[in-house]
């Protein structure tokens, strides 16, 4: 499956706005990082590891926009930086992409001139997004395991039957995808039978763009509303659950979009198995548990109207929390680039990166 999502050519940027799709695929190209994070901000870009892959790109769009004097260079590059950094604060791939450029320009800005270290910049942000593809390709790989080893008893009789929340894509990662990189290659298996995918709520992330993405793999689906996910389990229509992340702590509690606990708490219930698939890039070693994830609240506007038309008063109260947080002991595993991590997840992700402890500062 080829959508496209994002790509770096030409000195530009270029990627297909998700704000319009399914109905209409509008690709724009951008040299502006201020366009960028206007993308960002409105969701024409979205998905955890996609954000961290554009926001390379924008460091590098706003070092070639510079136009001053190489004293003034680190500052401009910072200043920006940190506006790119407050466009969203939950999904800390963001920052894992920030943190990797500033570390270049440190490390390269005494012995290159700004076209040099633009460039030097740009292989960087290119290696995020190559990295990005290989994780999720390592991801669909040990999920497919994962699941052939959990459902060994049942897989000779029947295919299973999956839940997934909000999007996990290409759109949402450049490559085949987190928990869809799963699904996907659990299907071309023979493993599955069809997707509920839930519409998402808001912004219909699952209804516009994870059906756009089942559909172009010709995977058979079926978009559900985010509350029917408990009366499917009682039907003994789920035979387990998977989503993304945006961001892990240390201790495996896992921020995703809003509705991904509820999910959680009704697979529990039931006593369905509740799976995580995500890169190391989304786990934050240095954040000891879910209540120090910094969960971003959006504007009353995505509840009381729909695809912009109002559908209740636009100043009426509301609350819009963009992300939850699933703890710890809810999720039955973690599938990420690096292997299955299965409770305790606070060993298990010590172990996997004992020498990564950097914070990142967005709160
Ligand atoms: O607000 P969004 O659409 O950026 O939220 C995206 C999600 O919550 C995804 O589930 C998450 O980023 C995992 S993506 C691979």
């Amino acid at each position: 499956m080829m959508i496209d999502a994002i790509s770096f050519e030409r000195d530009a940027l270029r990627y297909l706005d998700q704000r319009f799709l399914p109905l209409k695929e509008v690709r724009v190209a951008t040299r502006d990082y201020k366009r960028v994070i206007e993308a960002i901000k409105t969701l024409a870009i979205r998905g955890a590891p996609l954000i961290g892959i554009a926001a390379g790109y924008a460091v590098v769009l706003a070092a070639r926009q510079f136009k001053g004097k190489k004293k003034n260079f680190r500052a401009h590059l910072f200043k920006a930086i940190q506006e790119i950094e407050a466009s969203r604060p939950t999904a800390v791939n963001l920052f894992f992409a920030t943190a990797r450029l500033k570390r270049v320009i440190d490390a390269e800005l005494a012995q290159s001139d700004i076209p040099e270290l633009a460039q030097k910049l740009e292989r960087e942000a290119r290696l995020i997004h190559d990295e990005e593809i290989e994780r999720c390709e390592l991801i669909a790989r040990n999920g497919l395991r994962l699941l052939q080893q959990e459902f060994s008893h049942v897989l000779p009789f029947q295919r299973l039957t999956v839940l997934t929340h909000c999007n996990t894509g290409e759109l949402a990662t450049g490559g085949v995808g987190t928990a869809f990189g799963v699904i996907a290659r659990a299907w071309e298996a023979g493993l599955i039978e069809k997707v509920y995918a839930s519409e998402t709520r808001p912004l219909l992330q699952g209804l516009r763009l994870t059906a756009y993405e089942l559909e172009k793999a010709q995977i058979p689906f079926e978009v559900v509303s985010d509350s029917s996910a408990a009366f499917l389990m009682q039907k003994a229509m789920i035979d387990f659950v998977i989503v993304g992340a945006d961001r892990i702590a240390a201790n495996g509690d896992v921020a995703n979009k809003i509705g991904t606990y509820a999910h959680a708490v009704a697979a529990h219930f039931h006593g369905r198995k509740f799976f995580v698939a995500a890169p190391i890039s989304t786990i934050d070693f240095a954040i000891a548990d879910g209540s120090q994830i910094p969960i971003e609240r959006r504007a009353n506007l995505e509840l009381t109207r729909i695809y912009g038309r109002s559908v209740a008063k636009d100043n009426l109260p509301a609350l819009n929390f963009a992300f939850d947080i699933t703890p710890h002991s809810l999720v039955s595993a973690i599938i990420t680039d690096k292997g299955v991590l299965k409770p305790n997840f606070a060993d298990a992700i010590a172990e996997l990166a004992p020498e990564q402890t950097e914070s990142y500062d967005n709160a």
